[in-house]
């Protein structure tokens, strides 16, 4: 078995200083070479040490800046920089660290691989050492990046590329302010030292991946028993409100059939109404849940085209002024700038109509209510006013959530579900916009929406 390293130069030594005749140039050549190869062995420890209080990183912001502290006073370097390789042929600054203020970090900067040197870098799967920058520059002035860190100060450079089990990692970088820090006889070091950290960068992406995932796992778990409960809720609402008007007509249907000769033809009548009314506003509690529903789970699918919003107002003003006419109240309908909007119209025309019939529904009678519209920066907002009762604090936190019915009472004996505006919400911020109220003292509250074009 051959003898290790250490002991090669220690004999070595030994002979040279032992000689008695004067030194030869083999000599001097041995004595250099045993010195060189000393220096890369403590380098080589020294290291590998530091590797072993590296290895400990989980995540990689952890492993890297254990490098940064490890490598310190063994490696020359001001900074490290570590670059990873994206699909497409992009590498993606994605940490760094430095000692010095001044020294920018540009993380998140990206450049493409063609036509980069850094291509050739890893094609030769060797480190590379470039002592002297401004040199480079001048013979490669079409490179930004040694430009950009030219004029940072930096003077010299070693890249190593990282390669993990045949998988092209990315880049890590050791750069310098002093020109020549970098010894080329110490390559194949670095070499060894950039295949293990390929290792350790690679090891600790996963582990940030899994770290990733499982968030992104219990955001979905979260998001799931979020809507759990709401089921639980529509059920519970379902139970109770729908089946009630249901249970009644049934009696009442019941009673007709059965003793409908009891009952005079107007009892009869004024029963069926009664139900009819009770039916009718079940079915739009259970319109509502199911529009919550389709949203919810992500059903609702969006037709955006162009249209005439000027008409889309007037028509609601007409239609809704046609019931509020019989508590005396007006909807009136501001002709807006001219200009098309970009949206579903089915569902402005929902969003239009929750709001104008609250209005309505929350006003005293004899009030007026105003629609208006005007432009703002790409996109539209909408305004209904109303001269009812406002919103307390305590409203306005509940405002748009499941069920909220609020301090305002219907005025005219309109049913309430305090769905709807929960349903206008969703259906705004599926177009990516905006919703609100305000309410200036004494003044009725001013519902406003804001769609993106
Ligand atoms: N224009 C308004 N002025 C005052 N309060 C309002 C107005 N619009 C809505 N509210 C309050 O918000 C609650 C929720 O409204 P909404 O979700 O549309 O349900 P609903 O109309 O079925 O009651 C209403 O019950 C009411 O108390
Ligand atoms: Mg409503």
């Amino acid at each position: 078995m051959e003898p290790p390293l250490s002991d090669c130069l220690r004999e070595v030594h030994r002979l040279l200083d032992g000689s008695e005749l004067p030194p030869r140039p083999l000599d001097r050549a041995l004595r250099n070479l045993s010195g060189a190869l000393a220096r890369e062995v403590r380098l080589m420890e020294k290291l590998q040490n530091a590797l072993a209080h590296i290895n400990e990183g989980r995540f990689l912001d952890e492993v890297m800046n254990g490098l940064f502290n490890e490598f310190k006073g063994t490696i020359p370097f001001e900074r490290i920089g570590l670059a990873l390789l994206e699909d497409g042929d992009v590498v993606r600054a994605r940490w760094a660290k430095s000692d010095l203020p001044e020294v920018k970090l540009l993380v998140g900067f990206a450049a493409s691989m063609a036509g980069s040197s850094l291509k050739g870098v890893l094609r030769a799967n060797r480190p590379r050492v470039l002592n002297d920058l401004t040199q480079y520059l001048k013979e490669h002035p079409d490179s930004i990046s040694t430009k950009l860190v030219v004029e940072e100060g930096v003077r010299s450079s070693l890249t190593c590329p990282l390669i993990a089990e045949g998988k092209r990692v990315g880049f890590l970088f050791f750069s310098s302010k002093e020109t020549g820090a970098y010894e080329n006889e110490h390559v194949e070091t670095y070499s060894r030292i950039a295949a293990h950290v390929s290792v350790l960068v690679e090891k600790s992406l996963w582990t940030n991946r899994l770290a990733a995932q499982k968030e992104e796992i219990e955001k979905k778990n979260a998001e799931l028993s979020r809507l759990n409960d709401l089921k639980n809720s529509f059920l519970g609402i379902a139970a109770h409100d729908i089946r009630s008007p249901v249970g009644i007509t049934q009696m009442v249907l019941d009673s007709i059939i059965k003793g409908g000769d009891k009952l005079d033809a107007a009892a009869q009548r004024s029963l069926l109404v009664e139900s009819a009314a009770l039916c009718r506003h079940a079915l739009a509690l259970l319109n509502d849940l199911l529009d919550v529903a389709k949203i919810e789970s992500g059903k609702i699918e969006l037709k955006p085209i162009s249209f005439d919003l000027a008409s889309l107002l007037r028509e609601t003003a007409e239609r809704h002024g046609r019931l509020a006419a019989v508590k005396g109240t007006r909807v009136v309908a501001e002709p807006p700038p001219p200009g098309d909007m970009r949206a579903d119209p089915l569902r402005v025309r929902q969003i239009l109509d929750n709001l104008v019939s609250n209005a309505v529904k929350f006003s005293p009678p004899e009030s007026t209510v105003q629609i208006r519209a005007r432009r703002e920066a790409a996109g539209w907002r909408v305004e209904v006013e109303d001269q009812g009762p406002g919103l307390s604090e305590e409203d306005r936190k509940r405002l748009f959530q499941d069920f909220a019915r609020l301090s305002a009472q219907p005025t005219g004996g309109e049913k309430s579900t305090g769905l709807g505006l929960a349903i206008t919400r969703r259906m705004v911020e599926a177009h990516g916009g905006k919703i609100g109220a305000n309410c200036p003292p004494e003044k009725g509250t001013t519902f406003y929406f804001y769609l993106p074009d």
